[in-house]
């Protein structure tokens, strides 16, 4: 399998006397979906950050689609990875939506006809068409990020990182990009998406989930068996999957329930 990400022995602190990151190793692959989770603080952004070249490395390397990440090759490796913010108000520089999913594509010359085509198709898959004419600074944090979102694909990465993208849409909204997401990666069985969330229902049908604990690598595995490490991530005071958590009750009173099924148990259960 084609790598798409190395980080390796990777040390990195803002301050001379504190370090985020001592010697952080992981590996992602081609056409993978990786979720990245972690209590609030463990160094997510800041990796999200690195891996675009923000912030310098102390020792270690990085290497993005083979190449190594410098000030050589930061231009070239930026072009095909795409990225989303934790905070959507970082992101906005345009008069109206419309510019704001063009800008990218503005400065990377496509023709007028087409980039009308592309913004248009993005900005209806995130459900934002009739706001295109509309000033980004009066849209909602939600609204925000849908445009953030539509921007970022609207460039098609092969490398989409998400820095909790999605974390002021409601459920049905979450959902929708996760079928956005998926109906990409369908598309284009090349992209890989490294999403940070808090959103169990993405952390699930990911391929692979990394736990960030204090600047380390403490889960990298399937999402079902991280998961079964109940009590490691309990220590590290992540919250705990709610339907997890459910199903653990359950199972502690004898009662066996389908463990994927999460909606359906809970209407069960609400009824
Ligand atoms: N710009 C910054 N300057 C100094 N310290 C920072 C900066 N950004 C984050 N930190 C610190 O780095 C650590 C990791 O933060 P961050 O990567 O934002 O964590 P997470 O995204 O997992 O919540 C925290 O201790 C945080 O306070
Ligand atoms: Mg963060």
């Amino acid at each position: 399998m084609e790598k798409v990400v190395e980080v390796s022995h990777v040390q990195f602190g803002y301050t001379k006397d504190k370090l985020v990151f001592n010697d952080l190793n992981l590996e992602v692959y081609a056409g993978e979906y990786v979720c990245l989770i972690g209590h609030n603080g463990s160094g997510k952004s800041t990796l999200a950050k690195l891996l675009i070249g923000l912030n310098e490395i102390k020792s270690g390397k990085i290497t993005i689609f083979n190449k190594e990440l410098n000030e050589q090759n930061i231009y070239d490796i930026r072009k095909d990875v795409g990225i989303i913010f934790q905070n959507p108000d970082n992101q906005f520089i345009g008069a109206t939506v419309r510019d704001d999913i063009a800008f990218g594509l503005e400065n990377n010359c496509v023709p007028h006809d087409k980039m009308e085509e592309i913004v248009t198709y993005f900005a209806r898959k995130v459900n934002m068409e009739e706001f295109l004419d509309k000033e980004p600074g009066n849209l909602s944090g939600g609204q925000k990020q849908r445009v953030a979102i539509a921007g970022t694909l609207a460039m098609n990465p092969k490398l989409l990182i998400m820095d909790e993208s999605t974390s002021m849409l409601d459920p049905k909204g979450k959902r929708e990009i996760r079928e956005l997401t998926n109906e990409l990666r369908k598309e284009n069985k090349d992209l890989t998406i490294i999403s940070i969330t808090h959103d169990i229902e993405e952390v699930l049908q990911a391929d692979r989930v990394i736990v960030i604990n204090q600047g380390e690598v403490l889960l990298n595995d399937k999402p079902e068996v991280v998961f079964k490490n109940v009590e490691t991530l309990r220590n590290i005071k992540l919250d705990i999957p709610f339907s997890y958590k459910l199903n653990e009750v359950l199972n502690s009173l004898g009662i066996k329930v389908e463990s994927n099924d999460f909606e359906g148990l809970v209407k069960e259960l609400c009824q």
